[in-house]
């Protein structure tokens, strides 16, 4: 059995929903407080045992390679400042045993597009995909480790999954499952942003992936699905047809942060929980709800 060490990051989006902040920037630049969203995805995959991290990158996507490079000249003068609580930030940002790849996705097709671009770095090993918006807060292990530990007992691709409101299955892929336990399911066929109507339940596809190297090859031969994009949920369809898939609903709270709301959502209780602001930003909001 392989392990999982590479992980992909589709991170091309252009990001509509947070113009104009994300018109020079990608979205998943955006801070949580103090960290960006992508960061806090390349730390699960870290600490999930990835040693790979494959950033599939658009127009406009410049600071993500340059977020995980050295920065020598601010380096040089948090150092000559003696900030050095900074200076281990900046130089922190990911461990030395860690290899980042980037590759261009030219055109912005749809995530399996995007998936697909990774196939020549990936190789023939099952490999992670993280979604960067979806931020996933957990106690313990993160939502990806908990994944890796499915995956190393039952081999096979697994989607990370949760339940929605029913009003938002539009959103989402959405699949259709049969129980094997309390958070593991057979998936049995998956559809894109189905219609309220059309969706075989409310059981939703996370941006959390294991998937087995088979998937590139369906990839291939996927055409253009939901908004005229080459859906990755079109390709897992097919995948099942093969190879046994796996859902899990994993153990955490998952905030969507392609949303606004959500964004939000997230920033407010990773505020309550920084060290450095919890105190002050916990009173100011309870005076603010009490006015
Ligand atoms: C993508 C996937 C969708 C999945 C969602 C999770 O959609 O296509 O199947 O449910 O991520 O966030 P997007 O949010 O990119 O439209």
């Amino acid at each position: 059995m392989k392990a999982i060490r590479k992980a992909v990051f589709p991170v091309a989006g252009l990001g509509t929903r947070f113009l104009p902040a994300t018109k020079a920037n990608p979205k998943e630049m955006l801070p949580i407080v103090d960290k960006p969203l992508i960061q806090f995805a390349a730390e699960e995959a870290v600490a999930a045992g990835i040693d790979v991290l494959i950033f599939i990158i658009g127009r406009n996507k410049s600071s993500i390679p340059d977020h995980f490079d050295k920065a020598y000249e601010l380096e040089a003068e948090l150092e000559a400042s003696g900030k050095q609580e900074m200076l281990n930030i900046v130089r922190n940002i990911l461990p030395s045993r860690i290899d980042c790849v980037y590759i261009r996705q030219a055109e912005a097709l749809g995530l399996g597009h995007a998936v697909l671009c990774a196939q020549s770095v990936v190789g023939d090993e099952p490999f992670a995909v993280l979604l960067a918006d979806d931020l996933i807060s957990t106690n313990e292990r993160s939502c990806l480790n908990q994944m890796v530990d499915i995956y190393s007992q039952h081999h096979c691709s697994i989607l990370g999954i949760e339940q929605v409101a029913r009003e938002t299955v539009s959103r989402y892929g959405i699949i259709d499952s049969a129980q094997i336990s309390d958070s593991l399911s057979k998936v049995n066929a998956i559809v894109e942003k189905p219609a309220i109507d059309k969706a075989p339940s409310n059981l939703a596809v996370v941006g959390r992936y294991i998937l087995t190297p088979r998937i590139f090859k369906l990839l291939e031969m996927t055409e253009r699905g939901a908004g005229n994009e080459i859906q990755l949920t079109d390709a897992i369809a097919k995948l099942l047809n093969e190879e046994t898939v796996l859902g899990y609903e994993f153990d955490g709270k998952r905030f969507d942060c392609g949303s606004k709301s959500g964004y939000l959502q997230a920033t407010v209780e990773f505020a309550l929980q920084h060290p450095e602001l919890k105190q002050e930003f916990e009173s100011y909001l309870y005076d603010l709800v009490k006015k």
